[in-house]
């Protein structure tokens, strides 16, 4: 299994590929089903694939939420490994990452960061990007693998990918869930069994949003009022917003491709998710 842990033992591994079928999966490891979704695809939709493992420390706004993100570096190897030996794996440190210090670049949006994570998770957009920039500089991916699981994360690098003319493709990937219905994530691991099983409330509630409300104000008392049966859960924010502009749509029943954007918090671990509602 091709571990690569330095840029310079990259970009030589890099160089020697000519074709123009070069996947990517940007990662921060622990990796689960839903990482291993996007792998999967891309692997069967590229010549060579590189998964990045890197925890971004630019993009964590609490020095806290950093410090307890897990860290399984060889489960993840081996987790890759199953689904194919050939694919390339970039595991770098922050030194190697960002050797002038741990700085993002800020870049404006157009709106797209003010909204939900980008209003919650000050600079949390600006460490993405980032960091994509980083990743994508070097490898020049012809093809880069994102979650609908952090929906707004995948448009903003569209619309960066877009304006900087970059030449990748991003592929959106479909949310995997648990049987419950609660989105995978790296964080779930920090639940406890009980409360991961009560948390599949959130995707049932929206789920009922999908198929039964007809304007934005029953989507939001729906949404809250199942929070209500379920006080140990905080609602951060519940949002009816199109796809494109992620703008809070006017009526439900005119707007264009609206989705519901839910985040909220249990004994401190933050749980976000998303649900088509056309
Ligand atoms: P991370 O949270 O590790 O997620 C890596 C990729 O996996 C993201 O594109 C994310 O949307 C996707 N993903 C996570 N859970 C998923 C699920 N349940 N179903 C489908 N896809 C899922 O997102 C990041 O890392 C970072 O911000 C990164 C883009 C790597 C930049 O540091």
């Amino acid at each position: 299994m091709p571990l690569y842990q330095t840029l310079k033992a990259l970009n030589s591994a890099r160089s020697s590929y000519k074709g123009n079928a070069l996947g990517v999966v940007p990662t921060m490891g622990a990796l689960h089903q839903g990482h291993l979704s996007l792998i999967k695809k891309a692997k069967h939709n590229n010549e060579v694939v590189w998964v990045t493992i890197f925890v971004n420390p630019t993009q964590f706004d609490k020095k806290d939420d950093l410090d307890k993100y897990p860290n399984s570096l060889a489960e993840d190897v081996a987790a890759i490994h199953e689904i194919s030996p050939d694919i390339n794996i970039f595991a770098p440190t922050a030194s190697d990452m960002y050797p002038k210090g741990l700085l993002a670049i800020t870049q404006t949006f157009d709106g797209l960061d003010k909204s939900m994570e980008g209003a919650d998770r000050p600079g949390h957009f600006d460490g993405v990007i980032t960091i994509i920039a980083k990743l994508f500089k070097t490898l020049q991916p012809h093809r880069a693998y994102f979650g609908e699981k952090d929906f707004q994360q995948l448009q903003l690098i569209k619309k960066w990918a877009k304006e900087q003319q970059i030449p990748t493709s991003i592929v959106p990937c479909p949310i995997v869930r648990e049987a419950n219905g609660l989105a995978l994530s790296s964080r779930n691991a920090q639940l406890a069994p009980k409360q991961r099983e009560e948390a599949g409330f959130i995707y049932e509630a929206m789920l009922h949003c999908k198929n039964n409300c007809l304007d934005k104000a029953d989507v939001y008392s729906t949404i809250k009022q199942a929070f209500e049966v379920h006080p140990n859960f905080d609602l951060y924010y519940v949002l009816c917003a199109e796809e494109d502009s992620l703008k809070e749509v006017k009526e439900l029943a005119t707007a264009n491709k609206p989705r519901l954007f839910v985040a909220a918090s249990i004994a401190g671990v933050r749980l976000i998710d998303n649900i088509a509602l056309k």
